[in-house]
């Protein structure tokens, strides 16, 4: 399984984490972005990410907790790191259109949903995506408990991919650890995020080895 590392909730200054993350065998490097009205905290503006990852090695996996997420898909789509650009089903009036302008630029397209939404709701959607990002905490803030009643949403998104053909990778987001990464691989996940179980550790690759 793949592993993304949030460093949100981290121990040590930015510019440590973000080498330490760095050198770590890590798949990406998760960067969550918030505005303040979709999620109540705030993080940093597009500018202040693209500065901070300039001397990075590893693809970036972009989760936008923001309303009008089109507002920022031109400045990402320029940062040479992204890998994937990920939007809520939940902060756009039409996801379709954001999806659609994520598709003219070269980074891959991301679908996020909160613990609440249903993946009926999404399935109109899926044709176009490259990453489901299935949230098992409510977006906002790391160090929250897993979720156990998304595990569902994990096979079901695994079945509708078998049956149509479909190529996202399903990833999932919030209180992962050793034991939450087995039940989420079990039900069919290809990639974690984890934050505080890595970043709140001094040695991340043995966090990162266990969750694997
Ligand atoms: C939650 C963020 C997550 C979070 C993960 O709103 O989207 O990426 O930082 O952190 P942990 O692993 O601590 O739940
Ligand atoms: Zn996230």
């Amino acid at each position: 399984m793949k592993v993304a590392v949030s460093f949100l909730s981290m121990k040590e200054d930015l510019e440590t984490t973000l080498k330490k993350i760095d050198e770590s065998s890590a798949d990406y490097i998760h960067c969550d972005m918030m505005d303040g009205i979709f999620v109540p905290n705030t993080t940093y503006t597009v500018a202040e990410y693209k500065k901070m990852f300039k001397n990075i090695n590893k693809k970036l996996d972009v989760h936008m907790m923001c309303c009008s997420p089109n507002k920022y898909v031109k400045e990402f789509a320029k940062m040479n790191n992204v890998e994937y650009l990920t939007l809520h089903y939940e902060a756009h009036r039409r996801p379709i259109d954001v999806i659609n302008m994520i598709k003219h630029t070269p980074l891959k397209v991301g679908l996020a949903i909160n613990p609440e939404t249903k993946v009926s709701h999404i399935v109109p959607l899926l044709r176009s995506l490259d990453q489901v990002l299935v949230m098992s905490v409510k977006p906002g803030k790391g160090g929250q408990e897993f979720i156990k009643d998304i595990l569902y949403k994990i096979e079901t998104l695994k079945e509708l991919r078998e049956e149509n053909n479909y190529h996202y990778i399903i990833s999932v987001d919030g209180g992962i650890n050793d034991k939450t990464a087995k039940l989420v691989k079990d039900a069919g996940a290809d990639m974690v995020v984890s934050g505080s179980y890595v970043v709140k550790n001094d040695d991340y690759e043995k966090q990162i080895e266990s969750i694997r």
